[in-house]
This record gives C-alpha cells, sequence and structure tokens, in this order.
C-alpha cells in the first residue's frame, strides 16, 4: 500500500511530498504542531489535542490553514488513505510561504498545512513492560514552552545526548532551581514512597500534555493520590517509581535517572496500574479517549480548498 501525505490541499504519495524552500517553517521554525495516536483505527483524546493546536495558533497569531472541521476529515482520509490501524498522526502548520523577513507577512500569505502518518506496532514495544532509562540535562528553551512549536533545537540536542548515553529520553532540568521541568518530548513523573504521583503544574514552563491531563483523569478514577508541583532531579533519584508521558509513550516506566536505579530497577505496580488504565482508555473502555473515526469513511471526503 503506497503511503500517503498531505500537502496544502493535495494527497501525495509520501516520497513525493515536498514544501516551499520560503516556507518559514523552514526558514524560522516559525509554526505549531500536534502528534495524535491512532489505536485500533481511533484517534486517542483528539479533541484534546485539536484543542491545544487552537490554543498554539491563537499564542502566535497564526490562522486555520483550513477550518477545523475540514482538519479532522483530512485526519480520517488520512487513515483511511494510509491504512492505518496503530500508530499516529501528525499534522504541522506553519506561517505560510513568504520572502525571508522575520516580521509576519502579509496578511493575504495562507498559512501552510502537513500532514503524514506513522505506523506504530504499540503491542510489540518493549518500553512499556522492561522500562526506560532517563539521563538529565539543562533545560535550554525558550519561556513558551506551552506553545506546541516545530522549533525543537534544544530538545533535539538533549535527545541526541540521551542516545549518546544509551538512553530512551533525557530529563530537562531547570539551571536555576535544578527542578526537572519535562522530558524532551515527553512529560516526567515519579511516585513517591508515600505513593503520591508527582508531576509538574502546566505553566509556560513545559508543555501540557495531552496525555498528562488523561493520566491525571484515571489517577482519579483510580483513586491515586496526586499532586502538581515541581520536583528536583536530588528527589526524582529517590522516587520509587518514575515514569514519563506522551501521545506516543502512552506511560513508560523509568528504571533509572542518570544510571542510577530508581526504587528496586524494576516497573514498578503504580506505573503498571496506569498503563493499564491508559490502554483501556485508548481502547474506548473508559470515558472518553478513543474517539473519532468510529468508522473509516468510505467515501473521500470533500476535497480540501486548495493552497
Ligand atoms: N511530544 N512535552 C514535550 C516537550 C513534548 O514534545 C510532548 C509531546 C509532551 C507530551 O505531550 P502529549 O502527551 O500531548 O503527547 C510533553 C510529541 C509526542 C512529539 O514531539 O513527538
Amino acid at each position: 500500500m503506497p503511503r500517503y501525505a498531505y500537502v496544502n490541499g493535495r494527497y501525495v504519495p509520501h516520497r513525493e511530498a515536498a514544501v516551499h524552500i520560503e516556507d518559514r517553517g523552514y526558514q524560522f521554525a516559525d509554526g505549531v504542531y500536534e502528534v495524535v495516536t491512532v489505536k485500533d483505527g481511533r484517534l486517542v483524546d483528539a479533541t484534546a489535542h485539536m484543542d491545544r493546536l487552537a490554543r498554539s495558533l491563537d499564542e502566535l497569531q497564526i490562522a486555520w490553514p483550513v477550518s477545523r472541521p475540514v482538519m479532522e476529515m483530512i485526519m480520517a482520509e488520512m487513515i483511511r488513505r494510509n491504512g492505518l490501524t496503530d500508530g499516529l498522526v501528525y499534522m504541522q502548520i506553519t506561517r505560510g510561504v513568504a520572502p525571508r523577513n522575520h516580521a509576519f507577512p502579509d496578511a493575504g500569505v495562507r498559512p501552510a498545512l502537513v500532514m503524514t502518518t506513522k505506523k506504530m506496532n504499540f503491542a510489540k514495544m518493549t518500553k512499556f513492560t522492561d522500562g526506560v532509562s532517563v539521563i538529565t540535562a539543562p533545560d535550554q528553551r525558550w519561556t513558551r514552552r506551552d506553545i506546541k512549536t516545530i522549533s525543537l533545537l534544544p530538545n533535539c540536542l538533549n535527545k541526541q545526548k540521551a542516545a549518546e548515553a544509551g538512553c530512551y529520553e533525557a530529563w530537562q532540568v531547570d539551571p536555576h532551581d535544578g527542578t526537572v521541568t519535562e522530558g524532551t518530548a515527553s512529560n516526567a513523573w515519579i511516585i513517591t514512597e508515600a505513593g503520591e504521583l508527582v508531576t509538574r503544574p502546566a505553566t509556560h514552563r513545559i508543555l501540557n500534555g495531552v496525555t498528562r491531563l488523561t493520566i491525571l483523569k484515571i489517577a482519579e478514577e483510580e483513586g491515586l493520590p496526586f499532586v502538581e508541583r515541581a520536583f528536583t532531579v536530588e528527589e526524582a533519584m529517590k522516587a520509587k517509581e518514575a515514569f514519563i508521558s506522551s501521545a506516543t509513550s502512552f506511560v513508560t516506566p523509568v528504571i533509572a535517572i542518570d544510571g542510577r536505579p530508581i526504587g528496586d530497577g524494576k516497573v514498578g505496580p503504580i506505573c503498571r496500574r496506569l498503563l493499564a488504565g491508559y490502554n483501556e482508555y485508548a481502547a474506548g473502555l473508559r470515558a472518553g479517549g478513543a474517539e473519532w473515526p468510529d468508522e473509516i469513511p468510505a467515501d473521500e471526503p470533500a476535497a480540501p480548498e486548495a493552497a
């Protein structure tokens, strides 16, 4: 089955998909994105991801390239065309194509929309059962991390450090106070000796993960005590359990930080319980969770407006 990408009004073979060299995303990282998980053919937490996309666009004064319902139709069509059962939908909106100039282009310039999908075999991923190791690294990002911008260079540099250390993720540390902000592409959590779930509150210092919000809901349903507050690397080292969360990591247990085992160095019971809860949620067995398309549309949606 050929793989399709969506680029500014057209579904094109993935390997032929291209954008203009003066796209502001390419030149200035002037754009936003979302990653939505697809499980069993359905989008997980699609509404929350689209709400966050709306917020990111608003914060950067970028207009919707197509209306939100049309965008949702394109997502469904991408799932159908690519025969996606398990994996993700990636969507990116940039301010558009204009001669290079830092200030925003004229109002007539249309934002550019690109969408791709990726197949993933969640059932075979050992990270969920075996856990992963993380390193810590200084957080070198700007002060509006709540906006899901494509400007990800500091994240890439820290993720590369993690890869070089043979680790899955880097927990970024605020150089001013030694607290963990979040991972390079995930939120960070610990479970204290007393059994309390701790994660940083959603301020400008972190991205308010959609998975993070879902896990807080699940913790509440399960009667697990939690608190939203910052924690230091030192405290994390003494935690009973730890994990990361994201659209593609769900609840991924962290068994070592900077080479030091967390708890007994094995995946713990609270991580297992939260992951089971999340899997139920994503499968539509709890309120919310698996969303549209309920049925993969048989027909193509009306052609989106051309760019
Ligand atoms: N990253 N923090 C950062 C910096 C992230 O990039 C992400 C997601 C998260 C978790 O957000 P959510 O639960 O909504 O996925 C937190 C995506 C998956 C990525 O960049 O690929």
